[in-house]
Order: structure tokens, then C-alpha cells, then sequence
């Protein structure tokens, strides 16, 4: 029997998030904390996981039933035993749904010969998650697809920095639809005071900007600096939370170059750019935060073997 192994990686926001519901520019990227899986042909569905082991299965394996369904009308498979295994905390805003999409629709176009381009993975990946959550932007399935640190909204590659990236996870507010809630109280928070908010969201879109040539020019100070100003501003739109704010002075103190929520917010991860990972890690777990070190990563979805 023939396999296909696949890994595919989540993401964080460098800058911008929030302020790229509203048009603004953001700078999302890869990271190596990935998502493999394992696809065979078999005679039966069979999917394992963490979570347990079924057939299609809306309610525990809602993404990967979902991946099977629609492949299904691209190529003929009639069984598949698929395995995943994971680095990516769950909920925690760093795209590990879109990994285990792109990954396991990047292992069926192999083994069933789909024919997709990652094109057409990135697309329908979004369209899974899109049908699953009931909205969601196009942004982690893309970045998890090609990799790369990609700025929105025109998704264009720039060159990936090799500093050290360190994340903190609160572990909590991990609640259902906990982005939609986010994003709609930062819609009427500028519905309420537009004057006072859109400057907010303008003023993050150009940090985004400006972080763009300092990336360009791996000048980390000063990309640190952008990251704290940018945090300050989620936090004036009332997406940070006391623990999460613990965990970003905890970094800082420690010496990051900076550190800032990433994602939506309201619990979930931040992260710290630094050059000493342990010491950085260290400070985040002492304030009672999961930290994990990775890199910003070149590499998108990838055969394994
Ligand atoms: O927490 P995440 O990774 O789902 O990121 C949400 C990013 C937002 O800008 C808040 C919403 C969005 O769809 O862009």
C-alpha cells in the first residue's frame, strides 16, 4: 500500500491583526509548529487523532470529514485511513485548523491524484473552514499552504527573519466562535466613537506598513518596538486581557525585543521576537504561561515522504 505524508504549519500575526478586517495591511507568517498527517488508501474511512478514532464524523472530526467529502468530488476514494499528530495548540488562534485542512487535502490530492495546484488547496481550504466556522478569513489557510511571511491583503512574500520567535499561551478564553465575538466587539466599539476608533485601526494598518520594510531590512529592534506599539493599540481596542498583558511584560522584562498578542485576542497566544529563547521562555512559564519556541518558517505545506 502506498501512503502520502504531509505537514503543513500554523501562523501568527507579526502585525495587523483586527485592522485587516477593515482593509488595512497586516503581515501574517508561518512558523515551524506543524500539523502531519498520514493518508493510505484503506477500505473503510478511518480518521485518528488526539481526539479519538471514526469515520466521517461532522461533530468530532468536522474538517478533515469535510476534506474527504469535497475530495471526493475530485477523485474516487471509496476508503482512507488517515492519522494526524500535531505540535499546533488547539483554539489558540495560531491556525491549526487551517494546518490539518491543508495538510490532509494536500495527502488525499497525492494519494488519489486530485491534480490540485496549492492554489486550489489554499482555496478550498478556505472554503472548509468557511463552511465549518461559518466565517473565516482566507489568511490562515493561505499562509499555511506557502509559507513565508505574506502581507495582507495582497499577499505578497517578503523575506523570512531568522530571529527567534517565542509563544506564550495563556490557556484561556478558549471559547466557541471566540474570533467572531472579538471582532464584532471592535465593530461596535467604532461604531460607538468612529472619531476616536478609526484612527486606532489606521494607526495599526501603518504599523503593519512600517513593518514591512523593517522586516525587509531584519532590523529586529525596530520591528520589536513596532510589535509593542501594536500591541498597546489591540489593547485601546479592547481585545487584550490581564493575563495575556502578564505574559508580554513578562517577555519584555526579559529582554525580547518585543512582544504582542497575536490573533484575536481576548485570551489565546502572544508572542516575543528575541534572541534568547530560553530566557524569554523561561519569564513567559514563570507568569504562568505554555511557552514554545519556533522560527518564522519558509516552508508551507511539504511532502514528508
Ligand atoms: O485568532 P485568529 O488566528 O483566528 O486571528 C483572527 C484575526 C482577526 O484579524 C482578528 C480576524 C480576521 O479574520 O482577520
Amino acid at each position: 500500500m502506498t501512503m502520502a505524508v504531509f505537514s503543513a504549519p500554523g501562523k501568527i500575526y507579526l502585525f495587523g491583526e483586527h485592522a485587516v478586517v477593515y482593509g488595512k495591511t497586516a503581515i501574517a507568517c508561518a512558523v515551524n509548529l506543524r500539523t502531519r498527517v498520514s493518508v493510505e488508501r484503506s477500505d473503510d474511512v478511518v480518521i485518528r487523532s488526539v481526539i479519538g478514532t471514526t469515520g466521517i464524523d461532522h461533530a468530532v472530526h468536522p474538517y478533515i470529514s469535510k476534506c474527504i467529502e469535497k475530495m471526493r468530488s475530485r477523485a474516487e476514494i471509496r476508503g482512507v485511513k488517515i492519522d494526524i499528530e500535531s505540535d499546533i495548540p488547539v483554539s489558540a488562534g495560531l491556525g491549526s485548523s487551517a494546518a490539518v485542512t491543508v495538510a490532509v487535502l494536500s495527502g488525499l490530492n497525492e494519494e488519489f491524484g486530485a491534480g490540485l495546484d496549492k492554489m486550489h488547496i489554499a482555496s478550498l481550504g478556505h472554503e472548509i473552514e468557511t463552511e465549518v466556522q461559518g466565517a473565516a478569513s482566507p489568511t490562515d489557510t493561505y499562509v499555511s499552504t506557502m509559507g513565508g511571511i505574506v502581507v495582507i491583503p495582497g499577499k505578497k512574500r517578503i523575506p523570512v527573519i531568522g530571529c527567534r520567535i517565542v509563544i506564550g499561551n495563556t490557556n484561556s478564553g478558549v471559547t466557541e466562535k471566540k474570533t467572531a465575538r472579538l471582532v464584532a466587539g471592535v465593530r461596535e466599539l467604532l461604531a460607538n466613537s468612529p472619531g476616536e476608533v478609526m484612527p486606532v485601526i489606521d494607526a495599526i494598518g501603518r504599523i503593519a506598513e512600517a513593518g514591512e520594510r523593517v522586516v525587509n531590512s531584519c532590523d529586529y529592534v525596530s520591528i520589536g518596538r513596532l510589535m509593542n506599539v501594536n500591541h498597546g493599540l489591540l489593547d485601546a481596542l479592547g481585545v487584550g486581557t490581564a493575563r495575556l498583558a502578564e505574559l508580554v511584560y513578562a517577555a519584555r522584562d526579559a529582554g525580547a525585543f518585543g512582544a504582542k498578542i497575536t490573533g484575536a485576542g481576548g485570551g489565546g497566544c502572544m508572542f516575543a521576537l528575541t534572541d534568547d529563547p530560553q530566557k524569554v521562555a523561561a519569564a513567559i512559564e514563570d507568569a504562568g504561561g505554555t511557552a514554545i519556541v519556533t522560527r518564522i518558517t519558509e516552508d508551507g505545506v511539504r511532502q514528508e515522504c
